[in-house]
């Protein structure tokens, strides 16, 4: 009868080729190019963007929205092309969430202007009246802590230097405070006086919904 009775033989042979085929099928391809797909337009956040993602997570908004846009019709019909996996690649932690009490953020960049933004976020229920969406409009009396900006980027390993980082903020500030900005009027209005020269917890969160998908977007124009 040969290893068939040999319980412990078999149980061992048995062990080994599942192991085996376990190390082939899963370990080996998670370590393989194809299976971690790298794209040149996929860019890591900037410093204000990586500070909007922190607020995004601090007030819990992964809560009610989703980041990813399943291959399904009714859902590329809905909110554009569906997530890539190299999308994610500066994620960490990923925000796919669970829960659509709100609507699909994964292609928000770029869907409005920043001014829709900074009244949606000041009150949804003026745009949406029956929006269940919690006002947001005290991020507008925050003044952005960039004090650790530098180091959240060095840990996720971005690769900007400390100069780079102080220059991508102030520009994002020169350009939400200066009289061109086409945002401006409903900025002003939201943003308390004392800030209004100054970086907000809510310019924050509106450069992270910017930068959503936008990378994508572009790759797509591109084909
Ligand atoms: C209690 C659930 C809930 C929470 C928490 C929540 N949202 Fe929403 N959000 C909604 C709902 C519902 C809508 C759809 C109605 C509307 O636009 O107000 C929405 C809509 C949006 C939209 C517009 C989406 C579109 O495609 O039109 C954005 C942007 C958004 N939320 C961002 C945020 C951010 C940023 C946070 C965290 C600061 C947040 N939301 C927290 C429920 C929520």
């Amino acid at each position: 009868m040969g290893i068939y009775s040999k319980p412990v033989v078999f149980a061992i042979v048995s062990a080994l080729v599942i192991l085996t085929g376990t190390v082939v099928t899963v370990f080996i391809p998670m370590f393989l190019p194809s299976t971690q797909p790298v794209s040149a337009f996929v860019k890591p956040y900037t410093a204000i963007e990586q500070e909007g993602r922190d607020i995004y997570m601090r007030e819990g908004c992964h809560n009610c929205h989703t980041q990813t846009v399943r291959p399904l019709r009714t859902e590329v019909l809905r909110y554009g092309e569906y997530s890539k996996a190299e999308e994610f690649a500066w994620d960490r932690p990923f925000l796919w969430g669970s829960r659509r009490t709100g609507p699909d953020l994964n292609r928000i960049g770029g869907k409005y202007p920043d001014s829709w933004h900074y009244r949606h976020m000041q009150s949804p229920q003026s745009m949406f009246t029956l929006s269940n969406m919690p006002p947001y409009a005290w991020l507008a009396s925050n003044r952005l802590d960039t004090s650790d900006s530098f180091r959240k980027t060095e840990i996720l390993g971005y690769g900007y230097t400390e100069e780079q980082v102080q220059q991508q903020l102030a520009e994002y500030k020169s350009k939400v405070t200066s009289a061109g900005y086409d945002s401006k009027e409903t900025r002003d209005q939201v943003t308390p006086d004392a800030l209004k020269g100054e970086l907000t917890e809510m310019d924050a969160i509106i450069a992270y919904m910017q930068k959503l998908g936008r990378d994508v977007k572009a790759m797509e124009a591109k084909q």
